[in-house]
């Protein structure tokens, strides 16, 4: 059950995200350089190249020790060696490679990139970061900022080195490690920025980050909903209804917004749904954690940066009775609003002042699309038609229905039976 619906709930994300954002189409031929493949978190995580060991060995020299082809399948398929050496780690005191799953031309280029590096000279003994904090909203350096550095061994914390930004936001952590990987914390007015993990590159001794930061506002209003997708995709055996929500909202401001205050929490963002739906569920940008559900609402606790923010939620709605109908709610306005519902045998339709549907298929599906715009905060009416939902559930109603029949039929027995045969009673 919990399975089914998580699962068509990614299928109706990935219809909206293929619906909406048409305009990026993936290019599975994405040609990058050997560096680029090297760099851009695939090997580094674990290699350096000429400053020691970390995760795996350093690879510098690496040609000395495999030929190409073997330096190939290190990067493509490291159990094609294992098995080939009977052997698993190759290396004393390292964990196994994990595959990388490069395709061979990526493997290639990469091993070309490890057999061609040479350091560049005069590179330090060990790294630095530096950085400078920016107030976006004062638009000015943010002084006296206390800033975290948190190193990493693969995904143990080591250590944390604390600094303070000096009068031009500055700050700088130097005499770190190769091997480990770093991330920056601060917190300002209360809001967490986190910068994500960072290593040093091959033949890169210096890190350099630009951190902004925003003042807070509670006040919502720089916050709109742009728009709002909902997907209506009821499950093959017709006895539940996954809706996936795609909110795309704007802070349109330069202040953080922390959210007003509700009770003890301070909410920045209210999500509708049914009471009766189950396993909510949120796309990856929502912390579960700050999400409170209360009856018929989501409370967000997330502060919202400037920007845009996608958030998917979808949940699955069972269907209990004949001519079920349910309503999505929504607590903004909305510019735009499409409802994309699956034609089944249900007969689900959108039933709303001037709805009007029209066919379309995605992916081999058919589904009716509705368009509605600039809505005050409501919500829309979605209607399961009975006879196709009776037919479909003939299984579950048959002993209900049986039952009726006999117990009418036993009361009819009762009322007029007598009557009509009193002999057969008066013998008793
Ligand atoms: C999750 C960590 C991790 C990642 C990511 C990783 N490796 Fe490794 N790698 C290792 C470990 C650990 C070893 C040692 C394994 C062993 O000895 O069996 C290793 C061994 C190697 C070796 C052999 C080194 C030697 O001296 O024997 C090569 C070559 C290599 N990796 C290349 C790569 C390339 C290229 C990439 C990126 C496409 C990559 N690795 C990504 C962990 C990693």
């Amino acid at each position: 059950m919990k399975k089914a619906s998580v699962f068509a709930l990614s299928i109706s994300i990935f219809f909206l995200f293929s619906l909406i954002f048409q305009q990026i189409s993936v290019s599975a031929q994405v040609l990058s350089s050997g560096e680029e493949i090297f760099t851009q978190g695939k090997c580094v995580r674990c290699h350096t190249i000429g400053k020691g060991r970390f995760v795996g060995p350093d690879l510098l020299g690496v040609g000395e020790r495999y030929s190409r082809d073997d330096l190939i399948r290190w990067a493509k398929d490291p159990e094609s060696l294992y098995s080939e050496r009977k052997k698993k780690p190759v290396n004393e005191g390292y964990p196994p490679m994990p595959p990388m799953n490069l395709s061979e031309s990526d493997a290639e280029r990469v091993t070309d990139y490890l057999l061609e590096y040479t350091p560049p000279p005069g590179l330090s003994e060990s790294g630095t970061i530096i950085g400078q904090v920016r107030n976006i909203t004062t638009r000015k350096p943010q002084e006296g900022q206390d800033v975290v550095l948190i190193s990493y061994m693969g995904d143990r914390k080591q250590e944390r080195h604390f600094a303070k930004s000096d009068s031009l936001g500055a700050f700088s952590f130097s005499s770190l490690r190769w091997d480990r990987s770093y991330e920056i914390v601060l917190f300002h007015q209360g809001v967490q920025y986190v910068s994500g993990k960072m290593v040093f590159l091959p033949g890169k001794d210096e890190i350099i980050l630009d951190l902004p930061v925003y003042d807070t506002t509670s006040s919502d209003e720089n916050i709109s909903l742009r728009s709002l997708n909902l997907i209506v995709y009821p499950d093959d055996g017709g006895t539940s209804v996954n809706v996936t929500s795609l909110y795309v909202f704007e802070n349109s401001g330069d202040t953080v917004f922390t959210g007003e205050q509700t009770g003890s929490d301070a909410t920045t963002l209210v999500f509708s749904i049914p009471e009766d739906a189950e396993d909510v569920t949120f796309s990856d940008s929502v912390d579960p954690e700050a999400v409170e559900r209360k009856g018929e609402n989501l409370y967000s606790k997330l502060p919202f940066l400037p920007g845009m923010k996608r958030i998917a939620l979808g949940y699955s709605l069972p269907l209990s009775q004949i001519g079920e109908k349910f309503s999505i709610g929504f607590d903004y306005e909305v510019g735009d609003l499409a409802v994309f519902v699956r034609k089944t045998e249900l007969g689900i339709r959108v039933k709303q002042p001037g709805a009007v549907a029209e066919e379309i298929t995605i992916h081999d599906e058919a589904f009716l699309k509705y368009v509605l715009s600039d809505l005050e905060p409501g919500s829309v009416k979605v209607v399961v038609s009975n006879i196709s939902f009776l037919k479909s559930n003939l299984g579950k109603y048959l002993p209900v229905i049986l039952f009726f029949l006999f117990a009418t039929g036993g009361i009819m027995y009762f009322l007029y039976g007598k009557k009509r045969f009193p002999s057969m009673n008066s013998d008793k």
